[in-house]
This record gives structure tokens, C-alpha cells and sequence, in this order.
């Protein structure tokens, strides 16, 4: 896709963890506001997306999508103009199908009118779903509309959510700007980990102009704890997955605010070299001690210690594990703490995690500095 966008992965909120189908311009227009109020747009959570049942199930008699004249009276582009008027990026949805998920008109062989009708509004971002498929292959559904985003005349961030079928990351960097390589998430200690791990797998297929997407974040949302959520945070930072936030932002708690505001995570999300993290290390009860890690430009490494087990635990990435030279001093910055927490490790480096807590550090290696100084 030729849009130019997704040099880093795409930053903003998405309707459908929290509202699913409970959605109205209200909600948007007050979600847009609470992005400017909480500073969490200052952040980089720019995208307001809205996801499925904003349309009609019958197209208009000019073949075009409708809004649903009861939840959206006001129309697509009156909120794309509301959300642009506050620096912000409106997100629509449609599927590559005859139908969404629940069952409002789909885009399929409807390519071209629909990314034109979407560039009419002004939208900036489509979530692009495989409901009522047909049965025909993602390979063949998602690239029309690639087409018809890159025929429209504007740069329209295209997000494909095949949910992992076929393997996207082989053929979807092509295609599109993000992929889900997964099931959705639900709000449970349980998808998010088992969720992790398979995203994890397409960690090489990632990069600069597309991600991979392991769904949207649950921060927020009740079903895990607070630590349980710090985790979710930092791995999906690590592994540059999208950040799109999934609770009702404007009722957040202060420790919701808390782990999605953490500007050094999000700096890893955000680093410009592009590189997803990947589980380097697993050992302990059930592979439960996980050190997960991935490089950062100017030579750094995010490194992340989990513990999925039940207990507390002393975790340790080991250098050889993180590609490092056996005798390189490394300094570390603890990015929850928010402070360093060691000036000079050499080796390896452990601390205590709680469990299904994660820690999170930036480790510099110092041998350039040294050599510089002599
Ligand atoms: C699918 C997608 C979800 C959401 C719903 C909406 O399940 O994977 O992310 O968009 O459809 O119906």
C-alpha cells in the first residue's frame, strides 16, 4: 500500500472492547474530548476508530454505506470534521465480506465506492473485518481494497482483520499497514497471554509501513488485575503492536491512566527502528520465566522480564540470550519505576517480578561511550 503511514505503529482508541455495538456520535465526539482533556492524544493516541454498527444494513439507492440514522443522525462527516477539528483522526469499519459481524452492509465487490465515499467523509483509517466471507481467500478479498484506498485520493491507514487466517504476515505486508495475526483478544489473563505468543511468532514480518496486530489493548476494561494489565501494556509496546486503546477513556481510573500514559513504554512502541521484541528466553515451572527483548535504535535493547507463574519470582536475562557480548557493561533504566536502576550490569541482569507482573527496561550498552571517551 502506498499511503505513506504506519512508519510506527498506529496509536489511538477503537469502539468495540468496550462499547461493542453501544455506540453513538456522543460516545465518539465525547471520547475525542476526553483524548485532548486526559493529554492522552499529546501521547500519540491520535486515531478515534469507531468499529462495527455505525452503518445501515441496506445500502442507500445510490449504492453507497449509510450511517444509522438513530445512533450517527449527524453522519460520517460531520464527525470526521468534529475529530479533525481537535487534531484528530477519525477510523471507520467495513468487511471484506457481503456482511460486517453483525450484520450491517459489507464492502465486498463494493471496493471502489466504498473507499470512495470513505475519502468523501474524510476518514483517515479503516478497520477492514472477514465476516460472510463466501469462503474466498483473504489473499484475493483484501487486496481490491487496497486499490481502492490508494485509487481514492487520500491516505487512508488500512487495517486488515482477517484474525490470522492464512498466515497474513507472509503476504500482507504488501497489502496492508497492520494485520491481525490472531483470534480476537478477550478481557482475561488467558487470551492475552496465549495471544502473545502467537503474534510473537511473526515477529520477523514486521517493520516500518506494516505491523503486526495482536488486537486491541483491554487496559481498563476489569478483567485482569492492575499488574496483569502493566503486562499487557509493556509486551504489546514491546512487540511494536498497535496501541489502540479499548475502555472507556472517559472514565478511567488513575491506574488505568497510569499504564497507558507511561511515555518511556510507548517510546519503545514508537521507536523508529522498527524492530518487534520477541520471547528470547523462557525457563523455570511450566517455561514460565519469560525474558522478552528486541533492539531499539542508537544501539539499545527494551528488555522485559514476565512472570506468568503463580508465585513471585527472581527473573534474569542472561546476555548471550540477548545477543549481547559476555562482557559488555550495560546500563539499565527501569521504565515503570522510571529511574536507573543499575549503572554498570555485566553478564546479567535479574530482578524480582510479581507474579503475572512485568518490569520493563531500556539497557544501553556503555562500550561506545567508553571508546569514545578515550
Ligand atoms: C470481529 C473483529 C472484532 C470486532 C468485531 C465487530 O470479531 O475481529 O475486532 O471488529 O468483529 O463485529
Amino acid at each position: 500500500i502506498s499511503n505513506g503511514l504506519a512508519d510506527t505503529p498506529q496509536m489511538g482508541w477503537n469502539s468495540w472492547n468496550f462499547f461493542a455495538c453501544n455506540i453513538n456520535e456522543t460516545v465518539i465526539k465525547e471520547t475525542a474530548d476526553a483524548l485532548i482533556s486526559t493529554g492522552l492524544a499529546k501521547l500519540g493516541y491520535i486515531y478515534v476508530n469507531i468499529d462495527d454498527c455505525w452503518s445501515e444494513i441496506e445500502r442507500n439507492s445510490k449504492g453507497q454505506l449509510v450511517h444509522d440514522p438513530k445512533t450517527f443522525p449527524s453522519g460520517i462527516k460531520a464527525l470526521a470534521d468534529y475529530v479533525h477539528s481537535k487534531g484528530l483522526k477519525l477510523g471507520i469499519y467495513s468487511d471484506a465480506g457481503i456482511f460486517t459481524c453483525q450484520v450491517r452492509a459489507g464492502s465486498l465487490y463494493h471496493e471502489n465506492d466504498d473507499a470512495a465515499v470513505f475519502a468523501s467523509w474524510g476518514v483517515d483509517y479503516l478497520k477492514y473485518d472477514n465476516c460472510f466471507n463466501l469462503g474466498i481467500k483473504p489473499e484475493k478479498r483484501y487486496p481490491p481494497m487496497r486499490d481502492a484506498l490508494n485509487a481514492s485520493g487520500r491516505a487512508i491507514f488500512y487495517s486488515l482483520c482477517e484474525w490470522g487466517v492464512d498466515d497474513p504476515a507472509l503476504w500482507a505486508g504488501k497489502v496492508g499497514n497492520s494485520w491481525r495475526t490472531t483470534d480476537d483478544i478477550n478481557d482475561t489473563w488467558t487470551s492475552m497471554t496465549a495471544i502473545s505468543d502467537i503474534n510473537d511468532k511473526w515477529a520477523a514480518y514486521a517493520g516500518p509501513g506494516g505491523w503486526n496486530d495482536p488486537d486491541m489493548l483491554e487496559v481498563g476494561n476489569g478483567g485482569m488485575t492492575y499488574v496483569e494489565y502493566r503486562s499487557h501494556f509493556s509486551i504489546w509496546a514491546l512487540m511494536k503492536a498497535p496501541l489502540l486503546v479499548g475502555c472507556d477513556i472517559r472514565n478511567m481510573t488513575t491506574e488505568t491512566f497510569e499504564i497507558l500514559s507511561n511515555e518511556e513504554v510507548i517510546a519503545v512502541n514508537q521507536d523508529l527502528l522498527g524492530v518487534q521484541g520477541r520471547k528470547v528466553h523462557v525457563y523455570g515451572p511450566d517455561s514460565c520465566y519469560q525474558v522478552w527483548a528486541g533492539p531499539l535504535s542508537g544501539g539499545r535493547l527494551a528488555v522485559a522480564l514476565w512472570n506468568r507463574c503463580s508465585k513471585p519470582a527472581t527473573i534474569t536475562a542472561k546476555w548471550d540470550a540477548l545477543g549481547l557480548d559476555s562482557s559488555t557493561t550495560v546500563s539499565v533504566r527501569d521504565l515503570w519505576k522510571h529511574k536507573f536502576v543499575s549503572p554498570n550490569s555485566v553478564g546479567s541482569f535479574s530482578a524480582q517480578v510479581d507474579s503475572h507482573g512485568c518490569e520493563m527496561y531500556i539497557f544501553t550498552p556503555q562500550t561506545a561511550i567508553h571508546s569514545a571517551s578515550l
